[in-house]
C-alpha cells in the first residue's frame, strides 16, 4: 500500500524499529489485554522483534499488514491492520487507552479501508469483534460496515460470542 495516508488529524505510515518503545507502551492498556491479548508486547525487545517481522510482510499479500497510526505531531497512538483469514481479509485496529474517545479509530479506519482494499484487489473486507466490545462495534458501524453475523465463533484461538461485519467497497 502506498503510505502515508493522511486524514485531518493523523496519518498512517509504515512501521520501523524506532517505534518499538511506543508500540510496546501502547499495547499494554487494559482494553488491548482484554480484547486482543495476542497483540500485547511486554517488553520493547518483544515489540521490536514483531515489528521486524511485520516490516518483512509489507511486500506480501498473504500475511498481516500492520500500519502505525500517527498524530500530525509525530506521536504514534495505535495501528490499523488487514489480516488474511481463511481466504478473506479482516480489518483490525487499536488506539492506546489515553487517546481513545476522540474519534481517532474511526478516522483511521475510514482513511485506511479504501486504499488497503484497492491495494489488495478486494471488494469486501470483514470486521470481527467480541459482542461485548461495544467501542469496536461502534467504530465499524460508523465506518459503514454492516452487521452480518452475531453468535458463537472462533476469535483469537478461542470460542467466543462474536459479531461479524462486512464492508463492500
Ligand atoms: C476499540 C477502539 C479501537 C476504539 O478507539 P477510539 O479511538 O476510542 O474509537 P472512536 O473514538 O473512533 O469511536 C469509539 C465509539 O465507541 C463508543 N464507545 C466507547 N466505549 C463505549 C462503551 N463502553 N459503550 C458504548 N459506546 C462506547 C464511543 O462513544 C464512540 O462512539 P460515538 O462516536 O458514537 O460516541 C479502542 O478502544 C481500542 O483500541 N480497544 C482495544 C483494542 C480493540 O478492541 N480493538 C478492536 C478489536 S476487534
Amino acid at each position: 500500500m502506498i503510505t502515508p495516508i493522511r486524514s485531518q488529524r493523523l496519518y498512517i505510515g509504515e512501521l520501523d524499529e524506532s517505534l518499538a518503545e511506543s508500540v510496546h507502551k501502547n499495547s499494554l492498556d487494559e482494553d488491548n489485554r482484554r480484547f486482543v491479548p495476542d497483540e500485547v508486547f511486554e517488553t520493547i525487545d518483544e515489540a521490536r522483534e514483531r515489528i521486524k517481522a511485520l516490516i518483512s510482510f509489507y511486500s506480501r499479500k498473504d500475511m498481516p499488514l500492520v500500519y502505525p497510526v500517527i498524530l500530525n505531531d509525530g506521536r504514534q497512538i495505535g495501528h490499523v491492520q488487514a489480516v488474511p483469514i481463511e481466504g478473506r481479509w479482516e480489518v483490525g485496529y487499536h488506539i492506546a487507552k489515553q487517546y481513545t474517545g476522540r474519534g481517532y479509530a474511526t478516522e483511521a479506519v475510514r482513511a485506511f479501508i479504501e486504499p488497503i482494499m484497492k491495494w489488495l484487489g478486494i471488494s469486501r473486507i470483514y470486521g470481527i469483534c467480541r459482542t461485548e466490545n461495544i467501542a469496536s462495534r461502534r467504530v465499524l458501524e460508523k465506518c459503514g460496515f454492516s452487521l452480518v453475523f452475531v453468535g458463537s465463533g472462533p476469535y483469537h484461538g478461542e470460542k467466543q460470542n462474536i459479531c461479524r461485519y462486512e464492508y463492500e467497497g
